[in-house]
């Protein structure tokens, strides 16, 4: 079924108060993929009623990034919605995010934010938290649902939540790959067949660094090396929150890396033996 669309916060507002029981919300920048169709079906499966954004947020785009290339899907999203039971789509317009233009205030996401994909996008995460927060207090959920493939982004989304006592429960909802291991993103259409190929240096070094028996850093960078056409950004081992790695135990491997003018992220669970 065709979810109802709102494009207006007075159309949002009005459509969530008949919204029944728990609610969740699913944040996207639309050209949906297999990725959101499973953070919409985790939201499905445990609320009452889904409402998904859909937003191509310029706040979060520098200069010389793709906001304008960005892909818009509008009509196909919103067949994605439909079949995955979406109650209600808020897709605003710019105006409506942003009526007064772009914010003066905004987020400031800590010293987590200016690292990683923060030092190589600086106010990126600026612009993620504040538009996280704004479409929060708009779409009043009680579960926001996030893909662990933008892995800094949910552990930063779970300490904004935490650190301003928003009274909302974070899901984090595992990466979705293709049966070779590439994670699904948005930004992979922009990928030609030979760049494709080259993508695979990164699920495949973090993959390497899961299964290693000791050094999960060292074998995840000598399965990178092995490949050609990919500028590495990052390649680090963190801990499950993203702080300094531990000794032993649960941690992350998170990767960085440029593909022809495209910039990917991946990361993985690794255990430290
Ligand atoms: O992950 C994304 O698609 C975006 O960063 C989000 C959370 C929708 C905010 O614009």
């Amino acid at each position: 079924m065709t979810p109802a669309v709102a494009g207006s916060r007075a159309d949002l507002a009005a459509a969530r108060d008949d919204l029944k029981g728990r609610v969740a919300v699913v944040m996207t920048m639309g050209a949906l993929h297999e990725g959101h169709a499973a953070l919409l079906r985790a939201a499905r499966s445990a609320a009452d009623s889904v409402v998904m954004t859909l937003f191509v947020n310029p706040l979060q785009f520098g200069p010389n990034e793709d906001f304008d290339r960005y892909p818009r899907t509008f009509e196909a999203d919103l067949a994605t919605a439909g079949a995955e039971g979406v109650d209600l789509v808020f897709a605003p317009a710019r105006a409506q995010m942003y009526p007064a233009g772009e914010p003066a205030v905004r987020v400031n996401p800590g010293p987590l934010g200016e690292a990683l994909e923060g030092a190589s996008r600086p106010g990126f995460f600026h612009g993620v938290l504040t538009v996280v927060l704004k479409l929060l207090h708009l779409t009043r959920p009680d579960a926001a649902y996030f893909g662990e493939k933008d892995y800094q982004q949910l552990t930063l989304v779970r300490a904004m939540v935490r650190d301003v006592d928003l009274p909302v429960d974070v899901v984090g909802v595992p990466t979705v790959r293709e049966p070779d291991g590439l994670a699904l993103s948005s930004r992979n259409r922009y990928l030609s067949p030979d760049e494709r190929a080259s993508a695979l240096a990164l699920s495949r070094a973090l993959r390497a660094g899961a299964d290693a028996a000791h050094d999960p850093l060292g074998a995840a960078r000598a399965e990178f090396d092995r490949y050609a056409g990919v500028d590495l950004d990052y390649l680090v081992l963190r801990a499950p929150d993203l702080g300094p790695a531990p000794a032993h135990g649960p941690a992350r491997l998170l990767v960085a890396a440029r593909v022809g003018t495209t910039r990917l992220i991946d990361n993985m669970a690794v255990e430290i033996r």
